[in-house]
């Protein structure tokens, strides 16, 4: 059940199917080029799409705007304080603005980072810098139907196998992603954040939490962890933060804001005087970090609400709903939903068309045609090297869809999938020079 009710609408419409055939072509069969107003149910990201609360509102009409020392910047220190347990924040224009103050920081030419799954933008600044980024995930990760309840785990045995083949002195950060994005959400449990910290100890090296979504990450810890079952939402966030020294944030994801981010950091360390003199150089004061004053008071009081015991029991149900939702109507889906999308195999669900064309793709496109759904393709049309699978992800925006729109996404990936013979695979008509970030803007065109 929502915990709220919208005062507040945004209206949509479902172009008809002419219409929508003709912009996806203009668009190039790439749906970040498509207007947003075209789109019927945008589930691209969750990423800033949200819907913000009247308190969230209300603290944006009071937005102080000053250079220094604005009342929205203590606001939010107040409440990573509060919410994340961080005495410090150095604040940014938004996750990847964050991930380039803390990474810059800490990770230097030849280094290898370890992470569970690198998101993008983490992968890249890794790199950005010199390091080598390697993903450490459990077994279970890449198994699309175990019920395992953490599959968003670090696997501290992978992450021993790589410190012993570069050795210790060249891991200088091991990053925990909680839940793991590039891992279809999944979340991590607390056991795991102990061991994992505890490796990094052991290695002597930095413990970053990515925490972007730290308060789905809780509930799950809550519902799935025999020793959290009668923990609150809020103690299990600041348990499992407690045992980082640095965590990276997005406001964009659960800050539920549509801009902003920090890094969060313990008092008088030497990391976070580095880090509030690049985030100077690369985001602007230390009081605004890229944001306006008003942004900063949204980001404090969204803070707070996401870990509002209703508020994340839904959000997270709901991303259950249109999984269930896609699974009865024989949709294949990775199992069990994370904590912000649903991923689809598109490998099964267009099993007669090759990797080389694109069936991600495919799929992604097939769902605007028939049902003005965006959703957005992670395989090997995103990342070229991969080997995993063609999966498509449907992010759920926080606070913005109701039933009505999760029955009519699960119905239209069901008619894809009814009709799955007809559809062709794709091409790639022009690509930029960077080859990491195609997706978004790499033209094709359907195959005959
Ligand atoms: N870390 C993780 C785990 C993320 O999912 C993201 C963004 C970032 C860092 C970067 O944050 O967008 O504020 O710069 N993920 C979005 C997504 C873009 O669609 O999954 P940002």
């Amino acid at each position: 059940m929502r915990s709220y009710k919208a005062t507040m609408v945004d209206p949509v419409r479902l172009l008809p199917r002419e219409d929508r055939e003709a912009a996806l072509a203009d668009a190039g069969y790439n749906v970040f080029n498509l207007d947003s107003a075209d789109v019927f149910v945008d589930l691209l990201t969750d990423s800033g799409t949200g819907t913000m609360s009247n308190d969230q509102w209300a603290a944006m009409f009071r937005g102080d705007e000053a250079y220094a020392g604005s009342e929205g910047f203590a606001e939010l220190e107040a409440a990573a304080q509060a919410v994340m347990g961080f005495e410090r924040v150095v604040p940014a224009h938004q996750g990847r603005g964050a991930e380039n103050i803390l990474y810059g920081a800490l990770v230097s030419e030849g280094d290898t980072v370890l992470n569970n799954a690198h998101f993008d933008t983490t992968r890249a600044h890794v790199a950005a810098n010199g390091g080598d980024p390697v993903d450490c995930p459990v077994e279970a990760a890449t198994d699309m139907d175990s019920e395992a309840p953490f599959k968003g785990d670090f696997s501290v045995e992978r992450g021993r196998q790589v410190v012993e083949a570069v050795g210790e002195e060249n891991v200088p950060v091991v990053v925990l992603t909680i839940t793991n994005n590039s891992m279809a959400g999944q979340p991590v449990s607390v056991e795991n954040t102990r061991e994992v910290a505890a490796f990094a100890d052991d290695i002597d090296a930095t413990f970053v939490v990515d925490a972007c979504r730290f308060a789905e990450n809780a509930y799950f810890v809550q519902q799935r962890e025999p020793e959290f079952e009668t923990e609150s939402v809020a103690a299990i966030a600041r348990e499992q933060l407690s045992y980082a020294d640095a965590c990276v944030m997005s406001g964009k994801k659960d800050g539920l804001v549509n801009i902003g981010g920090f890094v969060g950091l313990r008092e008088d360390s030497e990391l976070y005087e580095q880090c509030r003199q690049r985030g100077i150089l690369y985001e602007g004061f230390s009081t605004y970090g890229g944001m306006a004053g008003r942004d900063l008071a949204a980001f404090a009081v969204g803070l707070r609400e996401a870990v509002d015991p209703p508020y994340v029991a839904e959000r997270v149900e709901q991303v259950q709903r249109l999984c269930r939702a896609l699974a009865d109507r024989g949709v294949p889906v990775y199992q069990p939903a994370g904590g912000h999308a649903v991923y689809v195999d598109a490998n099964q669900a267009l099993p007669h068309v090759p990797r080389e064309e694109f069936p991600g793709q495919a799929f992604v496109c097939e769902l605007y045609r028939e049902g003005g759904v965006r959703g957005v393709e992670l395989g090997r049309f995103a990342f070229p090297e991969t080997e995993r699978r063609d999966l498509v992800r449907l992010a759920l925006p926080r606070r913005t869809y109701g039933p009505d729109h999760i029955e009519h996404v699960a119905d239209t990936a069901e008619a894809v999938c009814e009709r799955a013979d007809e559809i062709s695979g794709m091409e790639i008509v022009a690509e930029p020079s960077m080859a990491e970030l195609r997706h978004f803007s790499a033209e094709l065109r359907p195959l005959d």
